[in-house]
């Protein structure tokens, strides 16, 4: 089992305003892709922006470990020489994925359907998520698992020697459920179709068409179906990988919280399926606007300027919109911390199987920081104190998830009394440069307990 080293305390106390700009790094869940597909194409795909955060490296080095030559040419340029669809080689050593659900989920996808035999682990975090999930739809294509109890990593998977397309519809709203056997439908012969009742980010897709797959997405009342052709040639494509929006929630909520902030955050992608915090927060009365809208490479991008806002409000955020901000929820339940009125927040199950449950490690740090909250197996509700009344003052477990960490010292920046964490270096599989960057608007994170 893999594990990121000694754990490093960090503490979070109140500062000045913050301003300036915030160049948050590229998105991860375009960066892992970017490897993957760059990998299973044929000839050389290469990368600007890519997210040098440990999550995505591994997943790079998972790919040199199948065959691909992956090249870091320095300041997040690379190349990667893949040898298609259907050309990985058998590993000679176990894929340690770390941290990454994304890296594990969507590797185990992209080799189910060639006929070698892979044995994936991760770090402590990961080694308790549920695999099953992906293993259960690749195992409709012939793929074979054999984990630990519960579907559990160390795992390892016989890939399938003759692959079957599936039609398979995803039970939880995933997208690495759905980009696992997409991946996997690349080379099975015929036609893979996956249905989705609740539209989840769709980098997957728009990157297959990118690539030169054959797919089509169709809204029906099933859901989103989308049919992927298999057996297709990549073509390798070069990607600028766009600025990560989950990256860029923790400096604009910040800028909410901290008394007479104005910070810009550049090129942020505004992908409807992955902007639903930035919606969520003005209607929570959020100075946030949208400056220099456009769109590039196919996304709407924008800098977003975000302002101290004294009048957040709670609000109810709506069920259906809970996929396109799942990772922004606990950074969301800190402004709720300092918003007046209660922030309800339903249909949120997912949260409880990611890196940590991350309603239960945010409940239990948010109370001991005097905050209310109550939970239950799908929902959360935080009612806020309003700006300048909310206590901190209380070290919190991270529980080896890089946003838990971020949330708390985010939460410092604006609490009567600093916050701490017991372990901030998972913060490094995401935002390597957050504790720079942060310091460079003004924010006061200093390491040690
Ligand atoms: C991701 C999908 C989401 C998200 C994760 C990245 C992806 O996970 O939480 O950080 O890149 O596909 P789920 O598919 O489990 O919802």
């Amino acid at each position: 089992m893999s594990s990121h080293g000694d754990p490093i305390p960090m503490t979070s106390s109140a500062c000045g305003p913050l301003s300036g700009v915030a160049e948050v790094p590229g998105d991860k869940s375009i960066s892992h892709r970017s490897l993957i597909l760059g990998a299973m194409a044929v000839g050389e795909t290469t990368i600007t922006g890519l997210l040098e955060g440990q999550d995505v490296l591994d997943t790079g080095k998972a790919m040199q470990a199948f065959g691909a030559e992956v090249i870091n040419h320095g300041g997040g340029s690379w190349s990667v020489h893949g040898v298609g669809v259907g050309g990985f080689a058998e590993p000679d050593q176990v894929i340690d994925c770390g941290n990454s659900g994304t890296g594990v989920r969507l590797i185990m996808g992209a080799m189910a359907t060639s006929p070698i035999s892979v044995t994936f682990t991760g770090d402590a975090s990961l080694n308790g998520r549920p695999m099953a999930r992906v293993t259960d739809p690749l195992a409709l294509f012939g793929c074979q698992a054999v984990g630990r109890a519960g579907g559990r990593l160390p795992m390892t998977l016989v890939g399938a020697a003759d692959p079957v397309p599936v039609r398979y519809t995803v039970p939880v709203p995933s997208a690495q459920v759905k980009s696992a056997v997409l991946l996997a439908g690349l080379n099975a012969p015929g036609e893979t179709v996956v249905i989705e009742e609740e539209a989840t980010r769709d980098h997957t897709e728009r990157m297959l068409a990118g690539f030169g797959a054959e797919i089509s997405t169709e809204v029906t009342e099933e859901g989103r179906v989308i049919t992927l052709k298999g057996q297709p040639e990549l073509k390798p494509q070069h990607i600028d990988v766009p600025r990560d929006p989950s990256s860029a929630a923790f400096p604009v909520c910040a800028a909410l919280i901290v008394p007479g902030s104005d910070v810009l955050v550049p090129n942020i992608g505004l992908n409807p399926t992955r902007a639903g915090l930035f919606t969520t927060l003005r209607e929570m009365g959020a100075d946030l606007v949208y400056e220099n809208e456009r769109e590039e490479g196919g996304e709407p991008v924008a800098d977003l300027r975000a302002r101290f806002s004294p009048d957040l409000k709670g609000i109810e955020v709506p069920a259906e919109r809970a996929a396109s901000m799942i990772d922004e929820y606990p950074v969301l339940s800190v402004v709720a911390s300092f918003a007046s009125g209660e922030t309800h927040m339903p249909g949120v199950k997912e949260l409880r199987v990611k890196e940590s449950d991350r309603i239960d490690a945010m409940a239990v740090g948010l109370r001991a920081a005097g905050v209310t909250v109550e939970d239950g197996p799908d929902w959360w509700t935080v009612t806020g104190l309003g700006h300048g009344n909310v206590p901190g003052g209380v070290t919190c477990a991270s529980h080896l998830d890089h946003r838990i960490a971020m949330s708390f010292l985010v939460m410092g920046m604006a609490t009567q009394k600093p916050m701490s964490v017991d372990d901030g270096g998972p913060i490094a599989t995401s935002f390597p440069i957050f504790e720079a960057l942060m310091g460079g608007l003004g924010a006061d994170i200093q390491r040690g307990g």
